[in-house]
């Protein structure tokens, strides 16, 4: 029997319109090859754009909307004339913290095909996956601002964590870890000066870890961590960090792998209570929105973990392989590759290379 799998498609701004146009085809000719199963997207308007007609990001009821969807296929958020916390809080965090999407996965691999910046590093020492806290820590909103604009103004934004909060962000960790082949963990923290939230954060740690006595894992200062990307990639596996600190790494890992235009992101609630959301971990990128050069891979690789979240994973296997034929080719790549390659090019590419998979 086929199965319908309900996707809530949310393009937002920039380019995540020109990437989620390209993804919800590529999912469309894998499930044709696949035959199993189908999807139906129902997309949404919401975003800067939306904005600016209703003064919202998305409507009261939006969340209601996509409830019971089975997972939600986002673009990017931002844009050039709003400010940056009205579109990030209006829309992505609207959806990840009241979904309580409470774990948020970052895979970053050098694909065949690309160069990593790293002159020592050819590919396999670099296999990592960040797991970030994503409902709280610096990100939870706590804070405030009085007497603004005058001499006397005072801002706070406290960084709040919970023992719920950390343990469950933590456990997750440890799980995948165990799950990767190299069962190897590596708790990213700053305990050293800040003494309350992250010393309780180095506790939970220990604690959790005595659940997962065949996972090796170790502690990092978060500046040391930097380093030790750069120059020990290959000593990494599943790094576990806060919501801010994991940001941060992201981006460097996503730079060491060759490009921001690759790295793909899930948003996930574990417990299954709300759906999960996926979505390239580049921004709007308004400078090239509407060229048509936009990069798609980091899109195609999140509809792969999007595919396992939904149980599909030999159909998420295919489509990873698909991608992988498509970077080992040069004359496919985008600008941000160094390559000349567009969009439809990349999409064409890799509904091609679905077609002729029979594995
Ligand atoms: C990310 C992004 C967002 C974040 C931005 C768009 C607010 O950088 O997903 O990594 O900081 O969470
Ligand atoms: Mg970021």
């Amino acid at each position: 029997m086929t199965k319908t799998y309900k996707i809530a498609a949310i393009p937002a701004d920039g380019i995540g319109i020109e990437v989620i146009a390209a993804g919800v085809e590529v999912l469309n000719a894998l499930a044709e090859k696949t035959g199993t199963f189908r999807f139906q997207f129902d997309h949404f308007d919401w975003g800067s754009d939306y904005y600016k007609t209703h003064g919202v990001m998305m409507p009261a009821d939006g969340r209601e909307q996509i409830r019971n969807h089975d997972a939600i296929y986002f673009g990017a958020v931002g844009a050039p004339d709003v400010p940056d916390h009205i579109t990030l809080w209006g829309l992505r965090l609207a959806i990840c913290q009241p979904f309580d999407q409470y774990a948020n996965v970052r895979p970053t691999r050098i694909l065949p095909g690309i160069t990593s910046p790293l002159r020592h590093v050819s590919g396999p020492e670099l296999d990592w996956v960040i797991v970030r806290e994503n409902s709280e820590g610096e990100y939870a909103g706590v804070g405030g601002r009085v007497h603004q604009g005058h001499p006397e103004e005072v801002a706070t934004d406290v960084s709040m964590m919970t023992r719920t909060g950390v343990s469950r962000i933590i456990r997750y960790a440890f799980k995948l870890a165990q799950s990767r082949p190299r069962k190897l963990l590596t708790v990213v923290t700053k305990s050293n000066a800040q003494r309350h939230a992250m010393v309780m954060w180095d506790e939970i740690a220990a604690e959790v870890a005595q659940e997962f006595p065949d996972v090796t894992w170790d502690k990092m200062l978060v500046d040391a961590m930097t380093m030790r990307m750069v120059i020990k990639p290959e000593t990494l596996d599943t790094i576990v960090a806060t919501n801010l600190h994991a940001d941060i790494l992201s981006d460097l890992a996503a730079a060491l792998a060759g490009s921001l235009g690759i790295a793909p992101t899930a948003n996930i609630n574990p417990e299954r209570k709300f759906p999960s959301m996926f979505e390239p971990i580049h921004g709007s990128a308004f400078d090239i929105t509407g060229k048509g050069i936009a990069n798609p891979i980091a899109t195609f690789w999140t509809a792969c973990q999007m595919l396992e979240h939904l149980g599909e994973k030999p159909a998420a296997d295919r489509l990873m392989r698909a991608v992988e034929r498509v970077t080992a080719d040069p004359s496919l790549h985008t600008p941000d590759l160094g390559g000349k390659a567009t969009t439809r090019q990349v999409t064409d590419a890799v509904i091609a290379a679905i077609q002729g998979d029979n594995e």
